[in-house]
């Protein structure tokens, strides 16, 4: 039983507040990734699991016993950074080794255990390397080895892979992704990278500030942002978003601006007010003029292989559309793009929280 429990846990810094106030339960085996763009506070917020850094407030709990003042090494958890942190004197078993000696092992209980962990990471053949023989993935697998050889509890992660080019980012994914089910142990990853994110949580975290935004599956945060920020981080290109006024017209609530009028698929009567209207790139689509829409100028059409990405213009607002290739949409083209109301998301322009008028999803496609 692995459950980590971060009940309001905060961070300041003189006057600078890193973390503030995050509520988060773990399950036991779960795989939560700390998502937020740089200076949000993932860092501090991990190292304070891990016990590097006292909260300067609120209490954390593991496998349901209060760990808030027990020292790194008594907590049952394992930390990988993003340097790998190897000593290069010693080869890849010694690495791997090296917690098993600190705890005073015996050799053949070592040898026993690195040699398992060496199969599970696929670093047989490299035992008797030094770290300078290795790819920069393989020095991040040694690196998780050295974390998995004591078994531990839970594994916490900082981003692991943002040392490593792009290819090997995506194998390196999906081998902790594998090594997550196979071992069904609890761990919490932070990143910035959104596709990390989204490919490896069982529940994304969102922090912006030092506060959490949203935690949800990735398929909640992505198809039901709570907030503008949300809205904003998740999803490339972004989300677009527009100022309108939504009022009832005939007694169905419609969305307006200049050159944008969408209804929002919901009877209804309402006073009139202002609310941003959110839809992704790839719930647009060009339309006949007659229809109701938002009229756009095609500024540029971006190649990228498989899918076409139309930026536009409306009213001075830029908006994306994206969509296979080809999308059949012109530099100079001037557009009419409409999409189904249960793709809109409507959020409120002061305090940028999602607003739950919504009709209910419908299957199939756009
Ligand atoms: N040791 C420290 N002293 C002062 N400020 C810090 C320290 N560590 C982090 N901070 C500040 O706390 C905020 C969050 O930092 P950090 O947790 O490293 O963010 P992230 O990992 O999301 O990029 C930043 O504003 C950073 O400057
Ligand atoms: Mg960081």
């Amino acid at each position: 039983m692995s459950r980590i429990e971060l009940q309001g846990l905060s961070r300041r810094f003189g006057s600078v507040t890193a973390v503030n106030d995050v509520w988060l339960d773990v399950a036991d085996g779960e795989f939560v990734v700390l998502l937020g763009p740089s200076g949000c506070g993932k860092s501090t917020l991990l190292r304070m699991i891990a016990g590097l850094l006292p909260p300067t407030g609120g209490r954390l709990r593991l496998a349901g016993a209060d760990i808030t003042d027990v020292p790194p090494q008594q907590r049952d958890l394992a930390m990988v950074f993003q340097s790998y942190a190897l000593y290069p004197h010693l080869s890849v078993a010694r690495n791997i080794g090296f917690p098993l000696r600190a705890r005073r092992w015996s050799r053949a209980d070592i040898r026993a255990k690195v040699a398992e962990v060496a199969a599970t990471l696929d670093l047989v053949e490299l035992l008797d390397r030094k770290p300078r023989e290795l790819s920069g993935g393989q020095r991040q697998r040694v690196a998780l080895g050295r974390a998995l050889v004591r078994d531990p509890g839970a594994f916490l992660m900082d981003e692991p892979l943002s040392n490593l080019d792009a290819k090997l980012r995506a194998s390196t994914r999906a081998e902790i992704s594998a090594l997550h089910r196979r071992l069904g142990a609890t761990m919490v990853y932070v990143t910035h990278d959104q596709v990390e994110a989204m490919t490896m949580a069982t529940r994304i975290a969102l922090l912006d500030g030092g506060k959490l935004e949203q935690v949800g599956t990735p398929a909640e945060v992505y198809d039901e942002p709570a907030s503008v920020f949300v809205a904003r981080f998740l999803g490339s290109p972004a989300m677009n978003l527009l100022d309108v006024n939504v009022r009832a017209e005939g007694g169905a609530l419609t969305a307006r601006a200049t050159d944008v009028e969408l209804g929002l698929g919901i009877d209804g009567e309402m006073p009139e007010r202002e609310v941003v209207l959110g839809v992704r790139p790839e719930h647009l689509r060009p339309a006949g003029l007659a229809e109701p829409g938002i009229r756009a100028a095609v500024t540029a059409v971006e190649n990228l292989g498989s899918e076409e990405v139309a930026l536009c213009e409306a009213a001075a607002r830029s908006i994306c559309v994206r969509g296979p290739r080809p999308l059949g949409l012109r530099p100079g083209d001037r557009v009419n793009l409409t999409t189904r109301p249960e793709h809109l998301h409507l959020f409120d322009p002061g305090s940028g929280r999602r607003l739950a008028w919504r009709p209910a999803p419908v299957a199939a496609g756009v």
